[in-house]
């Protein structure tokens, strides 16, 4: 059934904005933008005033409204606003991923409760349609993994520093200027945001609930010109790498450090704000998303797809929590790792268990060798506050032959 709906948006940032503009330059969709809440009475706005409220009751408490659109840059008040609204049998758009990472299983269990439903398309990798394809296209397919460049603004810092030789703050004030960024730049480039999408895709790829501050995620502020050079020097680019994978039968892993990328791999090309999306499966083999993981229109068109999905009912049905309830999360798992460090303790910090390549210089040290990921979680606060640089080389450890595509075993599989 096609329903009309009514709808209460809060937040007109740089999503609400692009939404907006996009709602206006699409004529053929019916759908009725009621109230606007926004926080900032001193704003100027590019609408008239009677679309803005600063009163959240003013939505939540209407009615006529069906559809709740929350676009604000707020996790602990996205978070009230969701939950109410979901309370009141309203559907709920949403892209706040922080939000959405920290209390997605209260949240799947209230759209059951109150027969509605939450949609977050625009929540991870803006404008790639990841999470309706892992709920819908790959619903019962065997996932060895999916990984990629989850955030745009750390993204688009890399390639300035990487093809125009820009500084990392002039980067980090582009991408800000251009509202890639998040209000704050730390979920950006240490890590978190990239983290809080990969918890969200590991609930649509494995039906796995994953805590963010349970996995590992390292980011981008302390690279320096000298992991720079050492990258370019081998040929390589270093991204901000976010990977969900398998580790055993019944376990996944997950966790995002920078990483180096050689010129073969589909993520070399991926640069500035758009986002790279790879899922490894059994029968499909890979597959790779590529678009704009950020900025007001891909956002706004990943909102409008979930808006325009809701006319017809659609809600997630979290097929693999319901079926695969038994894939458990675990940091059991070895990571071969570059890290430029400062001194000996720097290096007994990362308790490396192997070393393949040891250099020390008069600009700066490095080690080359293998680091267990249970280990980097548990010290993950301390290795950010230290003047080192740690990356993945990339280098696949142990991996469990089961695990790997393998045309034999996936055509063995086909044998009833
Ligand atoms: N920007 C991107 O490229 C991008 C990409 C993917 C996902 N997202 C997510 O989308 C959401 C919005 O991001 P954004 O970049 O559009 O943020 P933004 O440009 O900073 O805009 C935030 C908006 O939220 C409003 N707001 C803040 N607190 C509020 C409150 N308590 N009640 C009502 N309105 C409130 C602000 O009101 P005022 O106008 O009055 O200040 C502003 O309009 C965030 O969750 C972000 O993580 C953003």
């Amino acid at each position: 059934m096609n329903r009309s709906l009514k709808i209460g948006m809060f937040g007109f940032g740089c999503v609400g904005q692009g939404l907006y503009d996009i709602l206006e330059n699409n004529e053929g969709f019916r759908a009725e933008l009621v109230k606007i809440c926004v926080k900032d009475r001193t704003k100027p706005r590019k609408l008239p005033s009677r679309y803005f409220t600063f009163d959240k009751e003013d939505i939540l408490e209407n009615p006529e409204i069906n559809l709740v659109v929350e676009l604000i840059n707020d996790a602990d008040e996205a978070y009230h606003i969701v939950t109410t609204a979901l309370k009141k049998g309203k559907i709920v758009v949403t892209a706040n991923k922080k939000m959405l990472a920290e209390h997605l299983a209260e949240l799947v269990a209230l759209q059951e409760q109150y027969d509605t439903a939450l949609l977050y398309e625009a929540s991870a990798c803006g404008s790639i349609p990841i999470i309706r394809n892992l709920e819908e296209y790959y619903d019962n397919e065997l996932l060895f993994a999916v990984s990629g460049i989850m955030n745009g603004s750390s993204n688009y810092i890399l390639s300035k520093i990487f093809n125009e030789n820009l500084s990392y703050h002039t980067a980090l004030k582009q991408a800000q200027d251009l509202g890639f960024a998040e209000t704050d730049p730390t979920l950006d480039v240490g890590g978190f945001d990239a983290l809080n999408k990969l918890c969200i895709l590991a609930v649509h790829a494995y039906g796995t609930l994953i805590r963010p501050e349970d996995a590992f995620n390292y980011g981008i502020q302390s690279l320096s010109v000298h992991d720079i050079q050492f990258a370019k020097e081998k040929g390589y680019k270093i991204k901000l790498l976010a990977s969900v994978r398998k580790t055993q039968e019944n376990a996944i892993t997950a966790f995002v450090i920078p990483q180096f990328i050689k010129k073969e791999d589909y993520l070399y090309n991926v640069e500035n704000e758009y986002n790279g999306v790879t899922v490894e499966a059994a029968f499909a083999d890979r597959q790779f998303f590529m678009g704009k993981g950020a900025g007001g229109h891909p956002t706004g068109s990943a909102v409008l797809s979930d808006i325009s999905a809701s006319r017809y009912q659609y809600k997630y049905e979290y097929k693999k929590l319901a079926q695969h309830h038994n894939i458990r999360y675990t940091t059991e798992h070895q990571l071969e790792v570059y890290l430029r460090y400062h001194d000996e303790e720097d290096l007994e910090l990362l308790r490396f268990t192997e070393i393949s390549e040891k250099y020390s210089g008069k600009n700066f040290n490095y080690v080359i060798g293998i680091v267990s990921l249970k280990h980097l979680t548990h010290i993950k606060a301390e290795l950010a506050s230290r003047n080192i640089f740690i990356a993945a080389t990339g280098q696949k450890l142990n991996q469990p032959q089961e695990l790997v595509y393998n045309h034999a075993t996936a055509a063995k599989e086909l044998v009833p």
